[in-house]
Protein backbone atom coordinates (compact mmCIF):
# COMPACT_ATOMS: atom_id res chain seq x y z
CA UNK A 1 0.00 0.00 0.00
CA UNK A 2 1.47 3.35 -0.89
CA UNK A 3 1.56 5.87 1.86
CA UNK A 4 -1.87 8.04 1.03
CA UNK A 5 -0.73 11.27 3.39
CA UNK A 6 2.97 13.11 3.15
CA UNK A 7 3.99 15.93 5.25
CA UNK A 8 7.09 17.99 2.67
CA UNK A 9 8.43 20.67 5.33
CA UNK A 10 5.11 22.86 6.59
CA UNK A 11 2.41 21.43 4.70
CA UNK A 12 0.51 18.30 4.12
CA UNK A 13 -0.43 16.82 1.21
CA UNK A 14 -2.56 13.86 -0.09
CA UNK A 15 -2.42 11.23 -2.45
CA UNK A 16 -3.57 12.51 -5.87
CA UNK A 17 -2.26 10.36 -9.30
CA UNK A 18 -0.94 7.16 -8.54
CA UNK A 19 2.09 5.56 -10.01
CA UNK A 20 -0.05 3.45 -12.63
CA UNK A 21 -1.54 6.02 -14.06
CA UNK A 22 1.63 8.51 -14.43
CA UNK A 23 3.42 5.32 -16.06
CA UNK A 24 0.29 4.42 -18.33
CA UNK A 25 -0.14 8.50 -19.93
CA UNK A 26 4.03 8.54 -20.13
CA UNK A 27 3.97 5.23 -22.60
CA UNK A 28 1.05 7.44 -24.54
CA UNK A 29 3.78 10.18 -24.64
CA UNK A 30 6.13 7.47 -26.00
CA UNK A 31 4.17 6.00 -28.39
CA UNK A 32 3.39 9.29 -29.95
CA UNK A 33 6.94 10.22 -30.22
CA UNK A 34 7.75 6.84 -31.45
CA UNK A 35 5.23 7.65 -34.48
CA UNK A 36 6.48 11.25 -35.00
CA UNK A 37 9.89 10.80 -34.64
CA UNK A 38 10.75 7.10 -36.12
CA UNK A 39 14.18 6.81 -37.40
CA UNK A 40 15.34 10.44 -36.56
CA UNK A 41 17.88 11.45 -33.85
CA UNK A 42 16.11 14.44 -31.82
CA UNK A 43 18.16 15.96 -28.88
CA UNK A 44 16.46 15.57 -26.10
CA UNK A 45 16.16 18.57 -23.51
CA UNK A 46 15.15 17.45 -19.79
CA UNK A 47 14.93 20.19 -17.82
CA UNK A 48 15.62 20.05 -14.19
CA UNK A 49 15.56 19.57 -11.77
CA UNK A 50 11.92 18.95 -12.20
CA UNK A 51 12.14 16.38 -14.95
CA UNK A 52 14.55 13.66 -14.18
CA UNK A 53 11.93 11.55 -13.09
CA UNK A 54 9.78 12.11 -16.24
CA UNK A 55 13.20 12.28 -18.67
CA UNK A 56 14.08 8.69 -17.23
CA UNK A 57 11.10 7.03 -17.71
CA UNK A 58 10.13 8.40 -20.99
CA UNK A 59 13.55 7.91 -22.91
CA UNK A 60 12.84 4.02 -21.44
CA UNK A 61 9.84 3.59 -23.94
CA UNK A 62 11.36 5.37 -27.21
CA UNK A 63 12.03 3.10 -30.11
CA UNK A 64 14.38 5.81 -31.42
CA UNK A 65 17.70 6.97 -30.87
CA UNK A 66 17.26 10.71 -29.16
CA UNK A 67 21.03 12.23 -27.95
CA UNK A 68 19.92 13.54 -24.24
CA UNK A 69 21.33 16.47 -22.89
CA UNK A 70 20.21 17.98 -19.84
CA UNK A 71 19.57 21.97 -18.98
CA UNK A 72 18.57 24.00 -15.83
CA UNK A 73 16.10 27.13 -15.65
CA UNK A 74 14.36 28.43 -12.29
CA UNK A 75 11.43 30.44 -12.05
CA UNK A 76 9.95 29.02 -8.97
CA UNK A 77 10.14 30.10 -5.15
CA UNK A 78 8.30 28.15 -2.68
CA UNK A 79 4.82 27.65 -3.96
CA UNK A 80 4.70 30.67 -6.43
CA UNK A 81 5.99 31.45 -9.48
CA UNK A 82 8.15 34.29 -9.57
CA UNK A 83 7.55 34.96 -13.26
CA UNK A 84 11.79 35.65 -13.71
CA UNK A 85 13.32 32.78 -15.23
CA UNK A 86 16.99 32.75 -15.32
CA UNK A 87 19.60 30.24 -17.03
CA UNK A 88 21.65 28.29 -14.97
CA UNK A 89 23.29 25.65 -17.00
CA UNK A 90 23.52 25.82 -20.55
CA UNK A 91 22.59 23.36 -23.70
CA UNK A 92 25.57 21.34 -24.47
CA UNK A 93 24.73 20.16 -27.81
CA UNK A 94 25.28 21.19 -30.78
CA UNK A 95 21.85 22.12 -32.15
CA UNK A 96 21.53 23.59 -34.98
CA UNK A 97 19.86 22.38 -37.85
CA UNK A 98 18.46 19.45 -35.20
CA UNK A 99 14.95 18.46 -33.95
CA UNK A 100 15.10 19.71 -30.65
CA UNK A 101 12.55 17.96 -27.61
CA UNK A 102 11.90 20.16 -24.32
CA UNK A 103 10.88 17.72 -21.98
CA UNK A 104 9.29 19.36 -18.69
CA UNK A 105 7.51 18.08 -15.55
CA UNK A 106 5.05 20.88 -15.46
CA UNK A 107 3.79 23.65 -17.77
CA UNK A 108 1.99 26.00 -15.04
CA UNK A 109 1.80 29.91 -16.28
CA UNK A 110 3.93 28.70 -19.17
CA UNK A 111 6.25 31.40 -18.54
CA UNK A 112 9.59 29.45 -18.16
CA UNK A 113 8.57 27.55 -20.96
CA UNK A 114 7.77 30.82 -23.45
CA UNK A 115 11.36 31.64 -22.20
CA UNK A 116 12.91 28.32 -23.02
CA UNK A 117 11.56 28.01 -26.65
CA UNK A 118 13.03 31.17 -28.18
CA UNK A 119 16.38 30.23 -26.51
CA UNK A 120 16.50 26.96 -29.53
CA UNK A 121 15.00 28.51 -32.35
CA UNK A 122 17.78 31.51 -31.63
CA UNK A 123 20.56 29.19 -32.12
CA UNK A 124 19.22 27.29 -35.06
CA UNK A 125 17.20 24.57 -34.14
CA UNK A 126 15.15 23.36 -37.25
CA UNK A 127 12.19 22.17 -35.04
CA UNK A 128 11.59 22.62 -30.87
CA UNK A 129 9.06 20.55 -29.21
CA UNK A 130 7.87 20.22 -25.59
CA UNK A 131 7.10 17.35 -24.45
CA UNK A 132 5.62 18.01 -20.75
CA UNK A 133 4.25 15.24 -17.57
CA UNK A 134 1.76 17.83 -16.38
CA UNK A 135 -0.59 20.77 -17.60
CA UNK A 136 -2.48 23.39 -15.53
CA UNK A 137 -4.61 24.36 -18.62
CA UNK A 138 -6.69 26.91 -16.21
CA UNK A 139 -3.70 28.91 -15.18
CA UNK A 140 -2.14 29.35 -18.67
CA UNK A 141 -1.10 32.69 -19.36
CA UNK A 142 1.22 33.05 -22.27
CA UNK A 143 0.81 31.44 -25.57
CA UNK A 144 2.29 28.50 -26.38
CA UNK A 145 2.24 25.01 -27.64
CA UNK A 146 2.53 22.17 -25.74
CA UNK A 147 2.83 19.18 -28.12
CA UNK A 148 2.60 16.27 -25.99
CA UNK A 149 1.20 16.32 -22.26
CA UNK A 150 0.69 12.79 -20.35
CA UNK A 151 -1.60 14.72 -17.85
CA UNK A 152 -3.51 17.74 -17.56
CA UNK A 153 -4.20 18.68 -14.03
CA UNK A 154 -6.37 21.60 -12.06
CA UNK A 155 -4.43 24.03 -10.50
CA UNK A 156 -3.47 22.59 -6.92
CA UNK A 157 0.14 22.74 -5.98
CA UNK A 158 1.65 19.09 -6.45
CA UNK A 159 4.88 17.09 -5.21
CA UNK A 160 6.30 13.87 -6.34
CA UNK A 161 7.66 12.25 -9.21
CA UNK A 162 10.31 15.04 -9.51
CA UNK A 163 8.24 17.69 -8.30
CA UNK A 164 8.94 19.29 -5.27
CA UNK A 165 8.33 22.09 -2.92
CA UNK A 166 11.40 24.05 -2.04
CA UNK A 167 13.64 21.27 -2.88
CA UNK A 168 11.25 18.35 -1.24
CA UNK A 169 8.85 15.70 -2.05
CA UNK A 170 10.55 15.02 -5.81
CA UNK A 171 11.33 11.02 -4.33
CA UNK A 172 8.10 9.93 -4.40
CA UNK A 173 6.00 7.69 -6.97
CA UNK A 174 3.03 8.98 -6.71
CA UNK A 175 2.07 12.72 -7.17
CA UNK A 176 0.72 13.87 -4.19
CA UNK A 177 -1.48 17.56 -4.01
CA UNK A 178 -1.08 20.32 -1.03
CA UNK A 179 -4.07 19.79 1.27
P1 LIG B 1 5.51 28.21 -15.10
O1 LIG B 1 6.61 29.10 -15.58
O2 LIG B 1 4.50 28.96 -14.29
O3 LIG B 1 4.84 27.43 -16.22
O4 LIG B 1 6.14 27.20 -14.09
C1 LIG B 1 6.77 26.06 -14.46
C2 LIG B 1 7.66 25.53 -13.36
O5 LIG B 1 7.12 25.79 -12.06
C3 LIG B 1 7.76 24.04 -13.46
O6 LIG B 1 8.87 23.66 -14.22
C4 LIG B 1 7.89 23.59 -12.02
O7 LIG B 1 9.23 23.54 -11.65
C5 LIG B 1 7.20 24.66 -11.23
N1 LIG B 1 5.83 24.27 -10.80
C6 LIG B 1 4.65 24.69 -11.32
N2 LIG B 1 3.61 24.14 -10.68
C7 LIG B 1 4.14 23.34 -9.74
C8 LIG B 1 3.54 22.46 -8.75
O8 LIG B 1 2.33 22.30 -8.60
N3 LIG B 1 4.44 21.78 -7.96
C9 LIG B 1 5.79 21.90 -8.07
N4 LIG B 1 6.37 22.71 -8.99
C10 LIG B 1 5.56 23.41 -9.81
MG1 LIG C 1 10.69 22.70 -13.53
Amino acid sequence: METKKIHVLDRDFELSIREEEIMEKIKKVAAQLNTDYAGRQPVMVCILNGAFMFAADLVRYLDFQPEIIFARFSSYDGMDTTGEVRELLGITADVVGRDIIIVEDIVDTGITMSNILPNFQQMGASSVKVACLLQKPDKLKVDIKIDYCALQIPNDFIVGYGLDYDGFGRNYRDIYKVV
